[in-house]
C-alpha cells in the first residue's frame, strides 16, 4: 500500500471523531503485516480523562480483531506542524511496533514528518523489561 493511501485513510477518519469538548478531530490508520488497514478517531467523554486518542482506537480495533503485527501508521490533525502523538499513544505503539516501524505524521497543509518507532519513543519500557515470572 502507498503511504499516501494510508495518510488519506487517516484524514478521512477525522470525520468520525467524537470531539464535542476539544473540537479537535484526529484520525489514524494502521497497516497490519497481513495487509489490512484499521482506522481510528479520537473519542471523547464528559469525564475528560477517559477520552481515547485516534491512534489507540486504531490499534485497539486491530488487536481486538486478532491483529498484533503492524508495519506502518499514519496520523492526521489540523495542526501547525505534523501532529505529534501523545506519550500514552507512543507507549501503546511501542508495545506492538518494531523499532523500525514507520509512522507518518501529517497535518491538513500536507506537511509530512515520517519517523520510526525508535525515534518517536526511544528507550521505551518493553515487555522484555518485565521479570520472567510475570
Ligand atoms: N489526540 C489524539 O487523538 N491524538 C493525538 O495524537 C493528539 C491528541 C486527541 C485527544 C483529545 O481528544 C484531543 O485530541 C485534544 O487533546
Amino acid at each position: 500500500m502507498k503511504k499516501e493511501d494510508l495518510i488519506e485513510r487517516s484524514i478521512e477518519m477525522r470525520k468520525k471523531a467524537y470531539v464535542p469538548y476539544s473540537k479537535f478531530p484526529v484520525g489514524a490508520a494502521v497497516l497490519t503485516k497481513s495487509g489490512k488497514v484499521y482506522t481510528g478517531c479520537n473519542i471523547e467523554n464528559a469525564a475528560y480523562p477517559v477520552s481515547l486518542c485516534a491512534e489507540r482506537v486504531a490499534i485497539f480495533k486491530a488487536v481486538s480483531d486478532g491483529e498484533t503485527e503492524f508495519v506502518e501508521m499514519a496520523v492526521s490533525a489540523d495542526t501547525k506542524r505534523p501532529v505529534s502523538p501523545c506519550g500514552s499513544c507512543r507507549q501503546v505503539m511501542s508495545e506492538f511496533f518494531q523499532p523500525e516501524t514507520t509512522i507518518h505524521l501529517t497535518n491538513l497543509q500536507n506537511q509530512l514528518k515520517t519517523v520510526t518507532m525508535e525515534e518517536l519513543l526511544p528507550f521505551s519500557f518493553q515487555p522484555d523489561d518485565l521479570p520472567p515470572s510475570l
